[in-house]
């Protein structure tokens, strides 16, 4: 199978339904928690990517019993501090930063060694930013100055801890909850606004813990030691993954698209505002609730009239994946638009922010790169004509998808490689650009 795809003809106008797959933050979360009970749980719409069986497999290693059929899964867990498994056993978090950190939440108490590693591009990924909390608890870490591969030395006398966590990282913040469960007593974080689907998932399975939102940051209070209960759940559709379908229909004119079902929790939403703001039609209709997370379905209309924006740092947090489609949206605004406090982009699977700045380039998009921030001076009458060869970032599926969505929205000749990388997050991500009648080779 090729490396890569080609793409030479933009898309022409669409009026579709469509359907995404699972949400990769909550798939993770459900299986590293279930992991924790004692009790069978279930999953339906599991995503099932490359991300998630890392973290099934992991989760076999340490002695847990899952069975999978299609995106239906169950897990019976062992209990908090009770996974099963021979001294210096090796987990490997593939691509996962999710994984890899919050794992690491689970296994402050791990009676024996063990060695956390992960690919290339996770590899360069910085884990002291988790290793710092957890070693609060009393547990070791040993790594090369905060990079996997990472050797865990658990402790059996951990102590509850104060945290402040000021990146506006759920995975940090989601580690040391994580690493509380199992824990007596109560552990205290200040964090940095960012995804809460740990807390309404602790609040669901009515676990201890107590959030007091602030306007910049949230204190939450976890309580260990409880019985985690039953956690069945069906995982609503991914936003992050949606995005690339809502910037392509916005980008082609006279598009209408449908997306049903999509998990539109408020600290996911920052790209709908941002869109919103930059004039693209898109509206939400049927909101509801289940167990805590808003879902609902996304009407989205093409568009020829984008504006440009200074985009407000109090959506940085609930857009941080969504970023790279953000820039595209950009470059066909009448104007100039400033992106700014962004070095998190940075710290992603690839250099973001840099790959943004080198997309925009290839198209012909002025652009003003600093360390944390980028202005873009949009064309709306971008037309590109030009070869354009996208290749030898690290595995990052969003970069691909992003350069694909690039290409059918403003054209040119495009040979994009890594195409493997969409399985770590949205493995049928090619056929539905192909439903949505693209041509790609
Ligand atoms: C995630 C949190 C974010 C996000 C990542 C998934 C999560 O990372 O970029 O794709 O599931 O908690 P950070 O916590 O590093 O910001």
């Amino acid at each position: 199978m090729s490396k890569f795809v080609k793409i030479s003809n933009k898309i022409t106008k669409f009026n579709k339904k469509l359907s995404i797959d699972g949400d990769k933050s909550l798939s993770i979360r459900w299986a590293l928690l279930s992991s924790q009970s004692l009790k069978k749980s279930t999953a339906s719409n599991l995503l099932l990517s490359e991300d998630v069986m890392s973290t099934l497999k992991c989760l076999k290693k340490l002695g847990i019993k899952i069975k999978i059929s299609r995106n239906f899964c169950e897990i019976i867990g062992l209990g908090l501090n009770g996974f099963k498994y021979k001294n210096n056993l090796i987990l490997n978090a593939g691509n996962s930063g999710t994984l890899g950190r919050l794992l690491l939440g689970l296994l402050v108490h791990s009676k024996k060694k063990l060695l956390l590693k992960g690919d290339r591009s996770l590899s360069k990924r910085d884990f002291l930013r988790v290793i710092k909390p957890l070693e609060k608890f009393g547990a070791i870490f040993d790594s090369n100055y905060g990079k996997l591969p990472i050797k865990i030395h658990g402790t059996n006398n951990t102590k509850p801890i104060k945290y402040f966590e000021n990146k506006g990282s759920a995975q940090c913040k989601s580690a040391v909850m994580f690493a509380a469960l199992n824990t007596l007593g109560e552990t205290t974080i200040k964090a940095k606004k960012s995804r809460d689907h740990s807390e309404l998932l602790f609040k669901s399975l009515k676990l201890p813990i107590k959030v007091i939102k602030r306007k910049n940051h949230d204190i939450i209070k976890v309580k260990g030691k409880s019985k985690i209960p039953a956690l069945n759940y069906k995982i609503p559709s991914d936003i992050s993954s949606a995005a690339f379908f809502i910037v392509l229909a916005a980008l082609t004119k006279n598009s209408r698209l449908e997306i049903k079902n999509v998990n539109i929790n408020p600290s996911r939403m920052g790209v709908f505002y941002i869109l919103k703001l930059m004039g693209v039609r898109i509206v939400k209709l049927n909101v509801r609730n289940y167990k805590g997370e808003k879902i609902a379905d996304l009407i989205i209309k093409g568009t020829n009239n984008i504006k440009p924006i200074n985009c407000p740092i109090k959506f940085n947090s609930s857009a941080i994946d969504e970023f790279l489609l953000i820039f595209l949206v950009a470059a066909k605004a009448k104007g100039v638009s400033y992106f700014k406090n962004l070095s998190e982009l940075d710290q992603k699977e690839s250099p973001r922010l840099k790959w943004g700045s080198k997309i925009l380039n290839k198209i012909g998009i002025k652009n003003i790169l600093t360390e944390n921030s980028i202005k873009i001076f949009g064309n709306p009458d971008l037309k590109v004509n030009k070869k354009i060869i996208i290749k030898g970032f690290l595995k990052d599926h969003r970069v691909f998808m992003t350069s694909v969505i690039a290409a059918l929205s403003f054209g040119g000749k495009w040979q994009i490689f890594d195409k493997e990388s969409i399985n770590t997050s949205f493995p049928s991500f090619l056929k539905k650009v192909d439903y949505l009648g693209a041509k790609i080779d």
